[in-house]
């Protein structure tokens, strides 16, 4: 029995109903509310590591996971005619954003470890891209796939010798630690 892996199942708590039934009541369907509020400080101190990080590290609900991208990559200035990294072994949702921007994505395959972007073919893809194109990609989006963090450390290594911002798809990924630290969304987004 030691080695029986347990999948992570959607499962409710029981209160999902009465909360549900207290936005109603309370006409907080829209745009916000407390109960979003609540659950952005509660998450904020879950994929936090140290205090010290807890006064810098800011943490928005959103929609959905596919905003998120698409917000972070606004954010790092994608425009129509811009190339975005991105991990070809994905969901569709970490691609989809840089279409809709009216950039290209350019998709870097996986390596064995981890089965999440090959941080040597991250560094030959963006040689490429600067020789052909004269541009630097915008953005790199690697991504958390099936839960399992990607080489991190090596990518952002990749990314800062170009000096090219990282947006963390980790949509896939939440709950899971990388040296003992919560993946997250686009944390090292640096615009
Ligand atoms: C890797 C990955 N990125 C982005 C998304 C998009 O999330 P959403 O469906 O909430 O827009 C998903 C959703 O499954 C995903 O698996």
């Amino acid at each position: 029995m030691s080695n029986r892996i347990y999948l992570c199942l959607a499962h409710m708590s029981g209160k999902e109903q009465s909360f549900i039934k207290e936005a109603f009541d309370t006409n907080w369907v829209v745009p916000l509310g407390p109960n979003v509020n609540g659950f952005e400080a509660d998450l904020k101190e879950f994929v936090t590591a140290s205090i010290d990080e807890l006064e810098t590290k800011e943490v928005v609900a959103l929609s959905a996971g596919t905003a998120a991208v698409h917000l972070a990559l606004i954010a790092c200035g994608v425009k129509p005619g811009d190339e975005v990294i991105v991990q070809s072994f994905t969901f569709c949702a970490s691609s989809h954003p840089i279409t809709y921007l009216g950039a290209k994505p350019v998709f870097v395959d996986s390596e064995m470890d981890t089965w999440n972007m090959d941080p040597e073919l991250l560094e030959v893809a963006i040689k490429d891209r600067i020789e052909k194109t004269g541009k630097k990609p915008k953005a790199i989006v690697p991504v958390y796939l099936y839960g399992m963090p990607a080489k991190i450390d090596e990518i952002i290594a990749v990314a800062e010798k170009y000096d090219i911002p990282v947006i963390e798809d980790a949509a896939e990924g939440f709950g899971s630690k990388y040296n003992g630290r919560c993946v997250v969304h686009s944390e090292n987004t640096v615009c």
